[in-house]
C-alpha cells in the first residue's frame, strides 16, 4: 500500500448560501484547495463527492459538481454515510490512491440543506434512524434520538443541563474566532440555559444548525508529493464502523460502540497507544452534532474516562492550552453541519492546524505533529476516526 497525503483543503463560509447554487459553493471550496495544493485541476485523477442530499434540488451532485469544477470526463461518484459522508470519501480516496489506482483525488462535500424548510430536514434526518420502526412507530427525530442518549447520560452520571451547555459555549467561543462560522456569536451559560427547548433537554443552544457548504480535501500519493510538493500532511490511520440501525438493538446509550470500535482501529493503524490518545495528539475535531455527542466523544476516543467527559469541558481541557484543544473551528454547533461536507471541513481544519496556518485566536500548540477527526453518521450508524501526521512514516 502506498502512503497518502493531503496536499491542499478548504471550506465555504458555512451557512445560509442562497447567494451559490452546488456547482458554485463546490467551486469555492475547490479552487481554494487547488490554489492552495498549486497544481492542476487536470492533475485530479478522480472526484468523490459526499453528500446525504433529499433536501436539495439536484439529485445527481457528483456529475454536476464534476461539470461544475471542469474536471470531468474523469470519473466521479457519489457516496453516503450520513453525517460521515465526507470521511467516507476521505477514506475511499484514500484507498484508491493507496493501491496505486490514482495519483490524485478529489474529495469534495457539498450541502444545500437551507433549500428545504425546518420540517422537511428535520424528517429527512429524522428517516435516517430507522424509518420503518422508530420514525413511523415513535416519530423520533435527530433531537429526539440525542436527548434519549443525554437522558440515559444524565441518569447514569449524574450530569446537568448546564454541563452540556458548557460544550455549547466553548464552540460557540471558537466559532467567534471563525469568520467561515455559520454563527459567529459567542454565547453565556445563561444563554444557552435559556434557549427554548427542541427535545428535553436539549435545547436550541445544545444543537447544530441546518446548514449550507462545501469542504474539499486534495488527496495525492507519495511520489506525487516527492515530485511536486514541499509540504504535506499525511493520513495515518482511519479507522471505521457502522452500527446498528435500530436504536433498540443497542444496549448501551451513554456512548457509540460504533465510535468506540473506529477509535481503536485508527489508534492502532496510526501507532497511538489507546490508553493514553490525547497525550499523543495535539487537537481533535470531534462529532458535535448535539452538546452530549461531544461529551460522548471524549469518552468513546479515550480522552476522559466513562462518566468524566463533562469534568474535561468544565475544567476547560479541551480549550487551548488544556490537555486536547477539541473543535478550534467551532464545530458543528456554531461553524455548522452542512451533512455531507462536514467530514472533509474537519479534515480541512487539522491539516491547516497541523501546518500552523490558522489565525485568529484559535491555532493549537502543534507539539506531536498529530490530529484526530471523530466523524459520526446518524447516532453511530457510521463512525469514522482518522488520524492525521506531519510524520510520512508514523504508522504503526
Ligand atoms: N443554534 C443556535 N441558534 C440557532 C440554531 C442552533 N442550532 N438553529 C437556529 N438558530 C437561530 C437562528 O439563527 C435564528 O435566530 P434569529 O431569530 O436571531 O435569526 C433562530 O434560531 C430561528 O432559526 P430557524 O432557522 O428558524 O430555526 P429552526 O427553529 O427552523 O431550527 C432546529 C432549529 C434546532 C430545529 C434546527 O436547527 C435543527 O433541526 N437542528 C438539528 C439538525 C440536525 O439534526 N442535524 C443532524 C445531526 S446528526
Amino acid at each position: 500500500m502506498r502512503r497518502v497525503g493531503i496536499i491542499g483543503a478548504s471550506y465555504t463560509k458555512f451557512g445560509e448560501r442562497f447567494d451559490s447554487n452546488m456547482q458554485e459553493l463546490a467551486w469555492e471550496a475547490f479552487n481554494d484547495a487547488l490554489k492552495e495544493a498549486n497544481i492542476e485541476k487536470d492533475s485530479v485523477d478522480y472526484s468523490i463527492v459526499s453528500n446525504m442530499g433529499g433536501w436539495s434540488s439536484e439529485s445527481l451532485p457528483a456529475v454536476i459538481v464534476s461539470e461544475g469544477l471542469g474536471i470531468n470526463p474523469k470519473g466521479s461518484v457519489r457516496v453516503e454515510a450520513a453525517c460521515a459522508s465526507g470521511s467516507a470519501a476521505i477514506k475511499l480516496a484514500h484507498d484508491i490512491i493507496a493501491s496505486g489506482q490514482a495519483d490524485v483525488v478529489l474529495a469534495l462535500g457539498v450541502e444545500k440543506m437551507r433549500e428545504s424548510p425546518t420540517k422537511t430536514i428535520v424528517e429527512y434526518i429524522g428517516r435516517a434512524g430507522n424509518f420503518m420502526w422508530e420514525f413511523e412507530n415513535f416519530g423520533l427525530t435527530f433531537p429526539g434520538y440525542y436527548a434519549l442518549y443525554a437522558t440515559a447520560y444524565m441518569s447514569k452520571y449524574g450530569a446537568k443541563e448546564e454541563d452540556l451547555c458548557e460544550v455549547a459555549v466553548k464552540n460557540h467561543y471558537y466559532g467567534s474566532l471563525n469568520e467561515k462560522a455559520q454563527f459567529t456569536n459567542r454565547i453565556t451559560l445563561e444563554k444557552c440555559m435559556s434557549s427554548p427547548y427542541v427535545a428535553w433537554p436539549l435545547k436550541l443552544y445544545d444543537c447544530s444548525p441546518i446548514t449550507d457548504g462545501a469542504a474539499a480535501v486534495l488527496l495525492a500519493s507519495e511520489n506525487f508529493i516527492k515530485e511536486h510538493k514541499s509540504e504535506a500532511v499525511w493520513i495515518s490511520g482511519i479507522g471505521y464502523a457502522t452500527g446498528t440501525a435500530n436504536l433498540s438493538k443497542r444496549d448501551d446509550f451513554s456512548g457509540l460502540d460504533a465510535a468506540r470500535r473506529a477509535a481503536l482501529q485508527a489508534y492502532a493503524k496510526a501507532g497511538i497507544n489507546p490508553d493514553r490518545p490525547a497525550s499523543q495528539l495535539d487537537l481533535a475535531e470531534v462529532h458535535d452534532c448535539f452538546t452530549i455527542a461531544e461529551v460522548m466523544a471524549y469518552e468513546d476516543l479515550g480522552f476522559a474516562k466513562k462518566g468524566e467527559g463533562i469534568k474535561l469541558v468544565k475544567e476547560k481541557q479541551t480549550y487551548i492550552g488544556g490537555l486536547i484543544p477539541v473543535n478550534l473551528d467551532g464545530g458543528l454547533k456554531a461553524k455548522g453541519h452542512p451533512i455531507g461536507a462536514t467530514g472533509e471541513s474537519m479534515i480541512a481544519e487539522l491539516y491547516h492546524q497541523l501546518l500552523g496556518k490558522v489565525k485568529g485566536g484559535r491555532q493549537a500548540d502543534i507539539k506531536n505533529g498529530r490530529a484526530l477527526a471523530h466523524n459520526v453518521g446518524g447516532t453511530g450508524h457510521y463512525a469514522y476516526v482518522t488520524i492525521l501526521s506531519l510524520d510520512r512514516s508514523d504508522h504503526a
